[in-house]
């Protein structure tokens, strides 16, 4: 399997590229953020309690992550060409055991960080915000997101440059650029 973890600050573009990658590579999606909200957005109490978490801009825990990770995995059909993780993992406790449970399965991923300046990240996501709709989506909880980024989630980065799975990106520009340095990335693994 061919497995790739787009990782990289909020509003870097992970869901935008995702699709591409898809598209041309026949690769399965997984945006943690996606699912979490399809929860939200089911209403029930597990959603509401996520609700609570996303809106602050805080990270959901890593054993509930982890738990849906693994039930996602469980349920891949066999012959599944590969996955996009768009979004996950976001913190080291998740790479590491990611990487567990990726081993258990006779395979592993790789690790691609698309870098964006701060102020075109807080452009296009306060521009996302006239119409999104996502609670997360307002300066206040942009800047919280960011330093939790920061905070949490450059770990992981360091974690897959360690395992020499890195590949950094350069995600400004037009979408088809960057699609363009993705590719070139992809083609070669
Ligand atoms: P998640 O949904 O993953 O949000 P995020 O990481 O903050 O990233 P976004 O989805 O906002 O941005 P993106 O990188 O996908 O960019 P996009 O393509 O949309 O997570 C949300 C929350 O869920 C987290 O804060 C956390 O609470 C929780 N969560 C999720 N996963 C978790 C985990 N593993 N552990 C714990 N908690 C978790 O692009 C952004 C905008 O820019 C769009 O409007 C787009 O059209 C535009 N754009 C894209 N590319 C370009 C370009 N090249 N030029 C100009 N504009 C562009
Ligand atoms: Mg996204």
């Amino acid at each position: 399997m061919l497995n790739i973890i787009l990782c990289g600050a909020p509003g870097s573009g992970k869901g935008t590229q995702s699709e591409y990658i898809v598209k041309k590579y026949g690769l399965e999606h997984l945006s943690t953020g996606d699912l979490l909200r399809h929860e939200i957005a089911s209403g029930s109490r597990f959603g509401q309690q996520i609700d609570a978490i996303i809106s602050k801009g805080n990270l959901v825990p890593d054993d509930v992550m982890l738990r849906l990770i693994d039930q996602y995995l469980e349920k891949l059909p066999a012959g599944t060409k590969g996955v996009i993780f768009d979004g996950f993992p976001r913190t080291l406790n998740q790479a590491i055991e990611f990487e567990k449970m990726l081993a258990h399965k006779q395979t592993s991923s790789h690790l691609i960080d698309l870098h964006v300046d701060e102020d075109e990240l807080i452009h296009r996501l306060l521009e996302r915000g006239k119409t999104s709709g996502r609670s997360d989506d307002n300066l206040e909880t942009i800047k919280k997101r960011l330093v939790i980024y920061h905070h949490q989630t450059e770990a992981v980065s360091k974690y897959y440059k360690d395992l020499k799975k890195y590949y950094a990106v350069n995600g400004t520009g037009t979408v088809e650029e960057i699609f363009g340095r993705i590719c070139s990335i992809v083609d070669s693994l």
